[in-house]
Formats: C-alpha cells, structure tokens, sequence
C-alpha cells in the first residue's frame, strides 16, 4: 500500500522532505480531525466493533460445592456448583454472550486424572444442566489433565516427566466424554504434540465428526495464569509448565505451532494470553483466514480489577479498550472474563 506521504514524496523527483497535499491557503488538505469531530463521525468511521456475541466466558463448575465461592484473586468471578450452572447458562443467553467455557473442579484427583472423563463429572453434568436451560447457548470445554490429576500438570507424570503420547489418549477419553454431554466444542489447552490430530480420529471414530476443535495453538508459559490456577485448583505441586508451554519469548514458534494444528485438522486456533501477546494475534491473522481466538486470562483480568480498586483506572473505559484492542489486533473471539459485564454496558451504549 503506498501512503499519501509517499505518493507525495515520489512526484518530487529529488525532494529531501516529503510535501504534504496543500490547500491554495497552505493549510494541510488532509486534516485527519475532521472525522473525529463528533460520536456520529467517529461511529461511522470505525474499524472495530465490540459484539457480546464474540464473548467465550470461562465458568468453573465445581462438584464439591453447594453454594457459589468467590475466587479472592479474581474479583466478581466464582467456582459455581453444578446445580447454578442451568442459571448461568440462561444469563447469557438473556445477555447474548456467545459462549461459555467449561473448567471442572473435581472431588477426587489421582496421578492419571480419571475424574476428567468420567460421565457424572462436573463439566458432563453441567454440559446437561446448561443445555436444559438454555440450548442455544454454545458449550466450550476445556481439555486438560492438570484439574483432574493429583500432581497437577497436564498430562501423565513418569520420572519427574509429563510423557507426551500417552496423555493423548487421556486427552481424547476427556474430550469424547465431554462431546457425549453435549459440547458444542471442544478446546485441548494441555499444549502435547499431536493432540489435535488425536482428538479429531477419536471423534471421528466415535460418531463426533461434526464436533469442532479448538485448539489452544499458541498457549505461552505464563505468569498471568496465576489467578486461574487458585480458581481451577490447578497448580502443578512440583516443576512448572516450561517443557510443554511455549517460551514467552518466541513469536515465530507460534506460528509453527498454529501451522500443525491445522495440519491436524483443527477448525480454530487460540492465542494465549491475549495482552502481552497482541503481536502474535496479528501475525496469525495476516496468515490464516480461519476463525481465531484470544484468551484474555486470569491475570489479565485482576490485573485490571486490582488498578479500579485502587481507583486507578476507569474500569468501563479501561475493559472496553482492552477488549477492543484485541479484536482490532485479529481476534474474532475473546475468552474474557469481562464478558458478562462487558455485554451490559455494549447493551447500555
Ligand atoms: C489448563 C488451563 C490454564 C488456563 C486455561 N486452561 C492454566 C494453565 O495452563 O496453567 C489459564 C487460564 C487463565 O489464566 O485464565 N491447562
């Protein structure tokens, strides 16, 4: 694309300085003000719009609960019991958030996670209870070990190890256990190689064929997954997550990592965090036309919530802008937090 300057620039053969279009008085022809006088203009003329329907709100369901319990790390969200879960679903049904996303809190944890596809779980009971509800409201599970196992990382432990190929099968006993619920779609966030292609031959075999992947591609070992792990119950008890996470410093990896997803055969991809990582949004945009998605995390969101505390922050204009800014850097959905209290004020506006 050539910019006005350089079309300027480029008829003045030999010109040092670029000469900016002039009006007979001198004044700048282009006057990039001008549209930004009034909310009618500046409505007209922008590029990116917030729309609840491209919301993915995060739920933790609970079995060992009766009544909801406030995560302290994360104000205004909560681990909710399964039998509020028909009430969350018509919420934002009443709200038109486009989806929910499913994290299970179970009673028992054990070294493979067997919890994870079991059909009276609390993700598969709350799948039921939400469909119930409200069925038009799309259902988002996440596909992970690490809620599920005792020690706490996302796939099965062997010498101080998580072994690879043979978490794929856990992976894909949790994700089939979740599309016999009734999720609409099912997200591995567990970061193994080869999953996607496991899951999508585990489906397909088991009579799935028309249940979507989406897969967190490009998932970085992040220190603002903090406050989920209090949330999600989920924090690995020894180690950390750097040998199967992606490096925060590698962008170009990312779009390696997103290039095998759809090899095997995902059908939308996740950049993960969103914030720190808008730069890795935008190249996966200019690459690929498949649907994206960005997951605002847990620390993005208390990060946010601890400055409007402190009266620091606008929290309406600050949300607001954030989200925005991740839909203008090519996310077509976000995983937020913020959801439910962002679709009020889009409502308001
Ligand atoms: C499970 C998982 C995590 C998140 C989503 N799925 C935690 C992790 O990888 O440690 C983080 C979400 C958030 O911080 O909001 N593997």
């Amino acid at each position: 694309m050539t910019t006005e300057i350089e079309r300027a620039h480029s008829t003045e053969s030999g010109a040092q300085t670029p000469r900016m279009p002039q009006t007979p008085g001198g004044f700048p022809a282009r006057r990039m003000r001008r549209l930004r006088r009034s909310e009618g203009l500046r409505r007209l003329t922008r590029e990116t719009m917030l729309d609840p329907g491209d919301f993915i709100f995060p739920l933790f369901v609970s079995e060992v609960i009766s009544e909801p319990v406030a995560i302290s790390s994360m104000p205004g969200q909560y681990q909710w019991p399964v039998s509020e879960m028909g009430r969350r679903a018509e919420e934002l049904a009443r709200l038109g958030v486009g989806a929910a996303l499913l994290f299970g809190v179970p009673a028992h944890k054990d070294e493979i996670g067997s919890s994870a596809w079991n059909e009276q779980g609390p993700v598969q009971r709350a799948i039921r209870e939400m469909k119930a509800a409200a069925p038009d409201v799309v259902i988002v599970t996440d596909v992970c070990m690490c809620e599920y196992t005792s020690h706490g990382h996302c796939g099965l432990v062997r010498d101080g190890e998580v072994q690879n190929d043979e978490t794929l099968d856990l992976l894909t006993r949790e994700a089939l256990s979740h599309a016999a619920a009734g999720a609409d779609i099912v997200a591995p966030s567990d970061m193994m190689d080869g999953r996607v292609a496991a899951l999508r031959a585990g489906l397909d075999g088991a009579g799935f064929s028309n249940t979507p992947i989406l897969a967190y591609s490009a998932k970085f070992a992040s220190a603002f997954y903090g406050p989920f792990r209090e949330a999600a119950e989920s924090a690995p008890q020894f180690g950390d997550r750097r040998a199967y996470q992606m490096d925060p410093a590698n962008g170009r990896e990312a779009l390696r990592e997103v290039e095998l997803d759809l090899l095997e055969g995902a059908d939308m991809v996740m950049v993960k965090p969103a914030l720190p990582y808008l730069d890795v949004l935008a190249r996966v945009r200019d690459r690929w036309d498949l649907p994206i998605a960005a997951y605002n995390v847990s620390g993005e969101y208390s990060m946010l919530k601890a400055a409007v505390a402190n009266g620091w922050l606008d929290e309406r204009r600050a949300t607001l802008e954030a989200l925005t800014s991740i839909k203008r850097a090519g996310a077509d959905m976000i995983i937020t937090y913020h959801a439910i209290e962002a679709a009020r004020w889009l409502a308001e506006s």
